[in-house]
């Protein structure tokens, strides 16, 4: 062998060469295909391209109020809350007064106590749950979770560890739903936003860092990004990215905006909380709009002027209106009723007049809702004959439905034609039913269009998603001097418009519509050892004729249904929805309460409940 080798050596130049080229020749090769596989990659390699789309269900589930009363009963009394199965006619000297007299009649069955003060069973609860589970665990893309998960305390009193505890129990629920059989961890991202019945005493939170705050955080650790935590530590809100470089969730906290929070101070002055988590949601949405991101906006109070603090109202109105090209929805809970409502350009202009007043004047309202869930709840003295009273009065009696109707009749008649209107002058907010069955419980599962547009797609973002993630200090934002709000009188907004943004075209990511899904309790009961299903109560595809949720789908809707007028089919419909199937039982208590208590004495009616939360 080692004779053969020397043999093979070269012995002249041109051999020498011709050889080597034979043994370097793939080598050469190999480094060439190196070489330029990496020059390609280089020359292609962009660190802010979007990553790949994941592959898509093109749903999300909004789930809100849930509620769980560990001491429910079965054939509780309404009027002891569901805990107590003593005699129904029992004054029992329990009133609230912001819950008509029907909330407090009859009894509760296995499943749950319909249209009533009762929260939810625990029975009711866990099945919700799995019910999600073998539903819809690998079938959603996101979950979005609007809070209050804790029982209320009206008889027996709550204390923080049992919201706490509660909060836990309820967490764990949606792991269990939503997670890898396999491995056990979540598989789909579930985002959870504060109610005013996480913490104790209930309404009651200052910004952070606080014992409620870390106390969440910890719990809701699986669904709070990491990067997050800290901002949620100290104000309750965080975003998630959903889809990658596609769509964020901003949770935020209402409580700091929630004039029933005694530890708000508003969003006057620039360090308030509240004008500090404003600030801070404007800059996660113009980072965003930056890396061509969408997002949704949910939270458990909903901006209204009558709930929220005037100078929050309309910071978050403004921000709306002025992000209103790649916000796709606001979803909120709280009020238990299925409706949506807009907030205008004109509602929300700066005028110093309406500032002055605004932290003083808590309305009616708030202060009954700064008791609903106070244990000592004060009594209410009967007024004077219902027939008598003043169109003022009014309100505070029962069966003003010719009133309420016309007050949301004239919020839908009073939106102009789309043709008439600047994009960003009119945005939609959407109160989502509720699980606790102050009516019969629901939830909704969306659908969007997952189909990604390549023409879209070619647009890199510009910042990484770490840098998107990094700790914002608000201080550091210079307040935006609302530069757009005064342009929205009039003038066009000098920001850009993109008409093909998917809250206002079916595009990618356009929400298409939702199917509202309920329990009817009072079947449910019937069968107190069948599980009870979840049927389909409406969609707004074929109930309501909706091709899309864009904005401009909901002002069509909102003119057609003014339109119709108050004897319409469509509005008495939208009217049916708002209580959830539970009309009948609803005007039923009406009769026999009326017949009992001879003219139902000082009593709002289920009208009244759904006129004072109302105000545009
Ligand atoms: C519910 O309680 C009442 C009063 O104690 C009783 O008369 C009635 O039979 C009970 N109903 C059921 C279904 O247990
Ligand atoms: C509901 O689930 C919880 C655990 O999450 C359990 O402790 C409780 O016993 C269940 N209640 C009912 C009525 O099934
Ligand atoms: C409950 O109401 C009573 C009487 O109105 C009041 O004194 C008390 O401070 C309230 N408690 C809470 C926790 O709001
Ligand atoms: C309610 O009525 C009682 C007895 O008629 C009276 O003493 C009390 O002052 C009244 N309370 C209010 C708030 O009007
Ligand atoms: C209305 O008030 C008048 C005078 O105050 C009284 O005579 C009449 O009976 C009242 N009507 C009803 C229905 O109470
Ligand atoms: C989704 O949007 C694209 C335009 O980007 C459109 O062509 C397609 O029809 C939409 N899909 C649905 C299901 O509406
Ligand atoms: C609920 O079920 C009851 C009893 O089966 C039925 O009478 C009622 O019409 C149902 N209501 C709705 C809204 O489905």
């Amino acid at each position: 062998m080692p004779t053969e080798r020397t043999h093979l050596l070269p012995k002249t130049r041109s051999s020498f060469l011709s050889h080597n080229v034979t043994r370097t020749l793939p080598f050469a090769l190999l480094v060439l295909v190196i070489y330029s596989v990496a020059f390609y990659l280089l020359w292609t390699y962009d660190p802010y391209a979007k990553r790949p789309l994941p592959p898509l269900t093109g749903r999300f589930i909004h789930i809100t109020d849930i509620h769980p009363d560990p001491y429910y009963i079965t054939n509780g009394t309404a009027k002891s809350s569901c805990h107590n199965a003593g005699e129904e006619n029992i004054d029992d000297g329990f009133r609230t007064t912001k819950k008509p007299k029907y909330m407090r009649m009859g009894r509760g069955g296995v499943w749950g106590a319909p249209a009533t003060v009762c929260d939810s069973s625990m029975k009711m609860v866990n099945y919700t749950f799995e019910w999600l589970k073998e539903n819809w665990r690998d079938k959603v893309d996101f979950v979005i979770w609007t809070g209050d998960n804790s029982r209320h305390d009206k008889d027996i009193p709550r204390s923080k560890e049992e919201v706490f505890n509660l909060n836990r129990m309820v967490a764990q629920k949606f792991i269990d739903a939503f997670s890898d059989p396999e491995t056990g961890q979540l598989s789909v991202p579930v985002i959870p936003s504060i109610g005013n019945n996480d913490m104790h005493p209930s309404n009651r939170i200052g910004p952070g860092p606080n014992e409620i705050l870390d106390t969440l955080a910890d719990i809701w650790s699986p669904f709070i990004p990491p990067t997050q935590q800290h901002v949620f530590r100290r104000g309750g809100y965080f975003v998630k990215e959903v889809i990658p470089d596609r769509l964020i969730v901003i949770s935020l906290n209402t409580l700091a905006f929630y004039k029933a929070n005694k530890a708000s101070d508003g969003c006057s002055n620039t360090n308030d909380a509240g004008s500090r988590q404003l600030r801070w949601m404007e800059e996660i949405l113009r980072r965003a709009r930056t890396r061509d991101m969408k997002a949704y906006i949910i939270g458990h109070v909903a901006p209204r002027r009558k709930q929220y603090m005037s100078s929050c109202f309309k910071k978050y109105g403004r921000i709306a209106l002025k992000f209103h090209d790649m916000i796709l929805g606001h979803h909120f809970g709280h009020s238990n009723l299925d409706h949506f409502f807009f907030i205008s350009a004109k509602a929300v202009v700066d005028s110093p007049s309406d500032d002055t007043t605004e932290l003083g004047v808590a309305d009616e309202d708030d202060k009954v809702d700064s008791v609903e869930n106070n244990n000592s709840d004060s009594h209410i003295n009967g007024t004077s004959n219902p027939l008598n009273a003043t169109r003022d009065d009014k309100r505070v009696y029962a069966y003003a439905y010719e009133e309420y109707a016309e007050k949301l009749l004239e919020h839908y008649r009073s939106v102009p034609p789309l043709q008439m209107l600047n994009p960003e002058e009119y945005t939609v907010i959407h109160i989502n039913p509720s699980i606790i069955p102050t009516f019969f419980p629901s939830l909704r599962v969306f659908h969007y269009n997952k189909t990604e547009n390549w023409m879209n797609a070619a647009e890199i973002s510009r910042d990484t998603a770490d840098e998107f993630y990094t700790e914002l200090d608000e201080d550091d934002i210079s307040d935006d001097k609302d530069d757009d709000m005064h342009s929205t009188r009039g003038k066009r907004s000098k920001h850009r418009h993109d008409p093909k943004s998917p809250s206002h075209t079916n595009t990618f990511l356009t929400a298409l519509g939702y199917t509202q899904y309920f329990v009817n309790l009072t079947k449910a009961n019937e069968y107190p050892n069948t599980k009870p299903s979840w049927d389909v109560e409406y969609t707004t595809q074929e109930t309501y004729g909706m091709r899309d949720l864009t904005i401009d789908s909901w002002i069509k809707l909102a003119r057609k249904i003014a339109k119709d007028g108050m004897s319409g089919f469509l509005w008495k419909k939208v009217q049916g929805h708002m209580l959830v199937g539970t009309t009948e039982i609803i005007k039923e208590r009406e009769r026999m309460g009326l017949q009992r208590l001879n003219g139902g004495k000082g009593d709002k009616g289920p009208m009244d409940y759904i006129m004072s939360e109302l105000e545009f």
